[in-house]
């Protein structure tokens, strides 16, 4: 397995480029399947789970290429006839579990296995089944799949997300663009990543009303093609980034080829610890403040502070003057980060959803352990600022979500170097 050693104390000076978005790039890989013809998606990172995703969606007989140096996709659908996604695919991915509103929507049948747990605890997909049932979906379970089918032409109906739900919104709206007379998804998720979904299923033929507000209307249209567009930025990789130069006095940033309305109520906040962030058209400047000012956050649905970011600005407040807390409304469980920091030297507690950090705390190298994707980059972020040098185990996690990390980060002056365990 593979490892980082981290020599901290370095401050990072320079440009990144921001990468594709993988959770916005798997909706549209699944929805290249409803399409009559073939559908091309560019600025795809080249990321181990878009892999993954490349081999579930061949399982069913696509014909899938991806162009990896120009980071673009090609999806045909023309040969589908495998309507299944198997567990040992599944499992690794669960993102995969959109195949089942991409089959069922499509051929009105479809085997997917249930998704596997992850790093932080259990995460149904619940909503996803109610609502496919609410729709007129035929839903059973058997030994772990999912066995869906659904007749040509649904009546429909409506369906109201408590909470709401990013995948199950997506999914939801692959098994109706084609499915479905009328379909009203309630408490719909907002996010960038399923905005653009609607845009490109629009763009491929689909009838779909209130595209980027609560309630999402969906009149199912006879067929659908396939089209040509390109991939959201990752709003994600461009958080963690503006972190990163926060976090040590002399650094100072550009990051380039973003969308910053992507990123919600961030920017405001990030400004409240003392950082300069100045934003242009798709560059965002940022210029670390000589102290860290305290700022608590509260982990909400878009377009509050979003979850994925939240092990990165905990890491950030180590590092702040005076006490701040990080609650997490959409997993309550997700701190399986806080012990890690705890190892380099960070003075945080955690009670239910929410850890209490007390800053400043000097950090100091040690081997820390990656737990899932989002919890592995802040432990880097912790080690670019730690005395000393860190090791950083099990950065499998990390290749899930960070296209070439260690040759943007040291690319800017950050000491980075990849060993194998
Ligand atoms: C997506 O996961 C992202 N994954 C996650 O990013 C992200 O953290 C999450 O949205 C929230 O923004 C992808 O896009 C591939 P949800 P998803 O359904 O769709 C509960 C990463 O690091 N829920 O919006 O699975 C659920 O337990 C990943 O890239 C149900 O109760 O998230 C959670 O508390 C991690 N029943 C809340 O809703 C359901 O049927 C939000 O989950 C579905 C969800």
């Amino acid at each position: 397995m593979d490892k980082f050693i981290i020599k901290g104390g370095t401050p990072l000076t320079g440009t990144i480029p921001i990468s594709g978005s993988k959770n916005a790039a798997l909706p549209l890989m699944a929805a290249a399947l409803l399409g009559n013809s073939e559908t091309t998606i560019t600025n795809v990172p080249r990321l181990k789970d878009i892999y993954t995703f490349n081999n579930v969606i061949r399982v069913s007989g696509a014909r899938v290429d991806f162009l990896e140096d120009q980071n673009t996709l090609k999806i045909d659908p023309a040969n589908v006839s495998h309507l299944e996604a198997p567990y040992d695919l599944v499992r690794k991915m669960r993102a995969s579990f959109y195949m089942l509103g991409a089959l069922v929507g499509r051929y009105g049948k479809a085997k997917v296995s249930l998704p596997g747990g992850c790093a932080w605890g259990p995460r149904p997909v619940d909503l996803h089944l109610k609502g496919m049932k609410e729709m007129g979906i035929n839903i059973s379970l058997e030994k772990g799949y999912v066995i869906a089918s659904a007749d040509k032409q649904l009546k429909g109906g409506s369906f109201t997300l408590e909470p709401s739900s990013v995948g199950a919104t997506i999914n939801l709206l692959l098994a109706s663009v084609l499915r479905a007379e009328k379909f009203v998804i309630n408490n719909a998720a907002k996010e960038p990543d399923v905005v653009q979904l609607c845009n490109f299923l629009v763009q491929m033929g689909a009838d779909i009303e209130g595209i980027g507000s609560r309630q999402l209307t969906i009149r199912g249209v006879d067929s659908l093609s396939g089209i040509t567009a390109s991939n959201d930025p990752d709003r994600i990789e461009l958080g963690t980034f503006m972190i990163a130069g926060a976090m040590h006095p002399d650094s100072e940033l550009t990051l380039t080829g973003c969308n910053p309305e992507h990123l919600g109520n961030f920017p405001g906040l990030l400004r409240r610890t003392g950082t300069q962030v100045d934003i242009d058209e798709d560059a965002i400047h940022i210029k670390a403040p000589e102290t860290i000012k305290p700022v608590s956050i509260t982990a909400e649905v878009y377009p509050g502070f979003p979850t994925d970011l939240q092990a990165q600005w905990a890491t950030m407040m180590t590092q702040a003057d005076g006490t701040s807390s990080v609650t997490d409304n959409v997993y309550y469980d997700r701190f399986s980060y806080v012990p890690e920091l705890v190892r380099l030297g960070a003075d945080m507690d955690v009670e239910k959803n929410t850890v209490v950090i007390s800053g400043k705390t000097a950090l100091t190298g040690a081997s820390v352990m990656s737990t899932d994707l989002r919890a592995s980059v802040s432990l880097v972020l912790a080690a670019m600022i730690a005395e000393n040098t860190t090791e950083v185990l099990r950065i499998y996690h990390l290749d899930r979500g960070y296209e070439s990390l260690e040759n943007k980060l040291n690319a800017i002056g950050a000491q980075l170097k990849r060993t194998q365990d």
